[in-house]
């Protein structure tokens, strides 16, 4: 166990995760805000933010081709960390208690709760359909291999999972900054022990094993 920050913090990313997962965040926050432009007039000004509205339909599709590699990569560290377990089940049906804070009882939370584990397999979900369809509807490079009706499902289906994502996102955001602590891991890559005790305690037992005589 890494003691070099001092005996009350512990490590839980390395500065490549990190880097890994900023990158991830700023391509989508770039998406989000060029895609909702494209999408509906009233968004439209977002467009300025991405050198006008040509550039801002030029760059989109290429600023997802970057998120999606730097989504992969991120994806492809830690998928294990968020296979459902039966506890997690469990945790799921006493979301109630974990809202309350009265966490005593449950049981441990492994590096990911359950909430953490099903937006990981939404985003898996939500970001394989948007680079599939976001494909199809490509103009002028792949639109044209598509019969007409096929770019219209895709173009829903786009949208759709966009809105899907968006507020999925919204809530990733909400709880690393609802619980204390939680932010310090992706901007320093450090926890303090009590965070990882009360919030991943499973976790905390795995990481600290090493420490016993
Ligand atoms: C400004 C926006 C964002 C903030 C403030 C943020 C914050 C965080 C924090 C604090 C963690 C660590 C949670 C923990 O260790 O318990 C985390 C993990 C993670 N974030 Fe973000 N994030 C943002 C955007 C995104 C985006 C856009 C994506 C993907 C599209 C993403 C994907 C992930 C993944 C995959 C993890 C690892 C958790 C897991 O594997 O279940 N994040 N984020």
């Amino acid at each position: 166990m890494n003691t070099q920050h001092g005996p009350k913090l512990i490590d839980r990313y390395s500065p490549s995760e990190r880097l890994n997962h900023w990158i991830t965040a700023i391509t989508f926050l770039m998406l989000a805000f060029s895609g909702l432009a494209l999408f509906h007039p009233s968004m439209f000004w977002f467009t300025q933010f991405f050198g006008g509205p040509t550039w801002t339909r030029i760059l989109h599709p290429y600023i997802g081709l970057v998120m999606f590699v730097s989504f992969s990569l991120l994806a492809l560290k830690f998928w294990h960390h968020n296979l459902l377990t039966r506890n997690d089940i469990v945790w799921l049906r006493r979301i109630g208690d974990v809202v309350r804070n009265r966490e005593e009882g449950l049981p441990e939370v492994d590096r990911y709760n359950a909430g953490q584990k099903l937006l990981f397999w939404t985003m898996i979900g939500t970001i394989s359909v948007l680079l599939l369809t976001g494909i199809v509807i490509w103009r002028p490079w792949f639109a044209h291999y598509f019969p007409i009706d096929i770019v219209r499902l895709a173009l829903l289906l786009h949208a759709v999972c966009a809105f899907i994502i968006i507020c999925s996102i919204i809530v990733h955001i909400y709880a690393a900054l609802w619980i204390k602590g939680t932010l310090g891991a992706m901007v320093r890559g450090t926890v303090t022990r009590a965070w990882a005790r009360k919030h991943h305690p499973g976790w905390y037992k795995q990481v600290t094993e090493g420490e016993k005589h």
